[in-house]
């Protein structure tokens, strides 16, 4: 009885990691902070913040929360620069026609995203009409594997948890998922986690659920 599908965005509908790691790879690059793809896979799902926290581990300085705060602000600038280069063709057919096929079949819509970026990716895209819903960093305060994403967007559907699925491609966000009752769907990453109630390997197979 799945009424509702809520979606992360970031590796699930499109792909912005290697966005995130060119803007991260600067500020770590300036701060003479060593950093490379495979410490930027722990980003995935996680917070700004916490990202911060994570590429921080390797300074030998320590930093304030007001130098905190600016290189958010100079990591989110430059990642904004980057999202200038994405377009409608940065969603691949076998998404929109995924998300046409679950409208027509009369499911409820939402994304469910930590990133504040949200709304700008989706608008950049040409994605913004394809939901019902838009549940995003802005209107959180606690971040995955916390489910405050995901139970917004049900809220915004008007579903119980448990009438809608999470697709999600970070262990965090199956994991917040699963915290709160809704089921889980991993993809890409998180289709090798055990955690996972359901697991694909591309989006149309939802179809299939
Ligand atoms: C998530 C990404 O969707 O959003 C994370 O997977 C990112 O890597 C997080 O850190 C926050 O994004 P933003 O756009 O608010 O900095
Ligand atoms: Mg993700």
């Amino acid at each position: 009885n799945i009424k509702g599908i809520i979606f992360d965005l970031d590796g699930v509908i499109c792909s912005t990691d290697e966005y995130h790691y060119q803007a991260w790879k600067s500020i770590a690059d300036e701060e003479g902070i060593y950093f490379d793809r495979n410490i930027n896979e722990r980003l995935r799902g996680v917070s700004r913040a916490e990202s911060l926290e994570i590429i921080l581990e390797r300074a030998t300085a320590s930093y304030s929360p007001e130098q905190k705060a600016a290189l958010m602000e100079k990591k989110n600038n430059i990642y904004r620069e980057l999202l200038k280069n994405m377009g409608p063709r940065d969603v691949t057919e076998e998404v929109r026609s995924t998300l046409r096929k679950l409208r027509e079949k009369g499911y409820g819509l939402s994304i469910g995203s930590s990133s504040k970026n949200t709304r700008f990716i989706l608008e950049r895209t040409g994605l913004t009409d394809a939901f019902d819903g838009i549940s995003d960093g802005n209107m959180i305060s606690r971040s995955k594997p916390d489910p405050e994403v995901f139970i917004k967007a049900a809220g915004i559907l008007g579903l119980k948890n448990d009438d809608c699925l999470v697709i999600e491609d970070a262990v965090s966000g199956i994991d917040a998922a699963n915290a709160a009752g809704f089921h889980s769907v991993g993809i890409g990453p998180a289709a090798e986690y055990e955690g996972a109630e359901f697991k694909i390997q591309n989006l149309s197979e939802i179809l299939d659920i």
